[in-house]
């Protein structure tokens, strides 16, 4: 027996850290029951947006991320296609994304006819590659998709600076980064406009949803129009278009999004306040680094919080025999929500988009594409070596749940010739 809990010892966390995940008390069961007693359970119900559930959401969303717009829609898949259609993403059109995401920036690209290119990521951010970005731009791209992976934010100065160079839309997925600021200013409206996901894991939710955010007026309503089946505000109500899908958020959808919009700042806070912790701990343990944070993340409203495994300061030890050793001893480490660079899904390995491959093979767009072919060597690195990420949820305690896990991990390191 060794004194590594995987080992046959001792684990050194036998409780459950943080919060249970999503937190609600009265506000929520109070704002359901004034949607329930209202009779009116869809945002159409008003004559004037504002008065509504939703509508203040979108408001109040809009304005906590320094937005000047806000169109809720059913969740941030649709979020990111609502933007890519109001952008003018159309047939043959390429839009760039990182390798390192979930499938839904890439496959909101192709659900508007648009090519998704794939970019490689910078290994300290686990976010795309300004540089790369650039190198991938021909006379078809029409937009860029950074995403702000776990929270954190691309280089949204590189990015959108890059972009105006080429006339290229910015369309921020910030699905996990709800609270994030870049010096001082919300993401999610940054560049052009901003999806956002506010599925029940993400740190403010109302069980499926999405928010897209814009500070342009005109793309603003062109949101508004592809999210109510093409209707355009201020004409009669069967008056139609535009092709558009009905993407609207129900009240009580909207209800709960409010009320958990109350808590959003105080947890951001606390989430920040113990990674701080956290991160100085790490610092004193070699082979697991925080990411190095640039003075320009004046807020890092993090769905998850990653950090880096070097396995040469743990003896060779490979990441995921570190990450076996370290949940044995109650730690809650993962790899990152998301698994491997997205283009590797069998969807773009086998090229399956169906009898015609559109929107792929597209007669609009010049040029083959083959995503058996794509190959992001950092991504591929990061997501089989690299990446360690912890749940925003465990960051809702107190720091001595910081402390915990920043004991397991020293442990494993001290006794890491158990693991050999
Ligand atoms: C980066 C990213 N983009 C988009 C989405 C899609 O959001 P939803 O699940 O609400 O459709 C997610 C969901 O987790 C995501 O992680």
């Amino acid at each position: 027996m060794g004194k590594l809990a995987i080992t046959g010892g001792t684990p050194v966390i036998e409780r459950s850290l943080g919060k249970p995940w999503p937190v609600y008390d009265e506000r929520e069961e109070q704002a359901l029951r004034e949607v329930l007693h209202s009779g009116k359970w869809w945002r159409g119900g008003y004559p004037e947006a504002k008065d509504s559930k939703v509508g203040q959401f979108e408001d109040a969303f809009a304005r906590f991320q320094d937005a000047k717009f806000g169109v809720a829609v059913t969740n941030g898949t649709q979020a990111l296609e609502c933007a890519l259609k109001a952008a003018g993403v159309e047939a043959g059109d390429e839009v760039i994304v990182p390798a390192l995401t979930f499938v839904a920036t890439a496959t909101a690209a192709a659900l508007v006819n648009g090519i998704p290119i794939f970019v490689d990521v910078d290994p300290e951010t686990y976010n795309m590659d300004p540089d790369a970005f650039e190198a991938a731009i021909t006379d078809q791209t029409r937009a860029v998709m950074p995403v702000h992976n776990g929270g954190y934010p691309a280089d949204l100065d590189r990015i959108t600076e890059v972009a105006r160079k080429h006339d290229i839309m910015v369309i921020e997925d910030a699905a996990h980064a709800h609270g994030t600021q870049w010096k001082g200013t919300g993401v999610g409206a940054i560049g052009h406009l901003g999806g956002f996901s506010l599925q029940m894991g993400k740190t403010l939710t109302c069980g499926e949803g999405g928010i897209v955010l814009t500070n342009n007026e005109e793309l603003a309503e062109k949101a508004y129009s592809f999210h109510h089946i093409g209707r355009i505000s201020g004409r009669p109500f069967y008056e139609f278009h535009r092709v558009a899908s009905n993407l609207r958020m129900t009240e009580w959808q909207g209800a709960i999004a409010l009320a958990q919009l109350s808590r959003l700042e105080e947890q951001t806070e606390t989430r920040e306040r113990n990674a701080r912790h956290l991160a100085e701990g790490l610092k004193q343990i070699p082979g697991v680094d925080p990411i190095d944070r640039s003075p320009n993340v004046t807020r890092w409203g993090f769905y998850y919080w990653n950090f880096h495994y070097r396995k040469d300061a743990f003896e060779g030890l490979p990441r995921d025999k570190f990450l076996e050793a370290v949940r044995a001893e109650g730690a809650p480490i993962g790899v990152g929500a998301h698994g491997a660079p997205i283009y590797k899904n069998p969807l773009f390995q086998s090229m399956n988009f169906g009898r015609t491959g559109c929107p792929i093979k597209c007669p609009l767009h010049r040029g083959e594409v083959d995503y058996s072919s794509v190959s992001c060597p950092v991504a591929e690195r990061v997501h089989a070596e690299q990446a360690l990420s912890i749940s925003h949820a465990v960051f809702l305690g107190g720091t001595a749940d910081m402390d915990l896990i920043l004991e397991a991990i020293q442990k494993v390191r001290d006794n890491v010739d158990e693991l050999k």
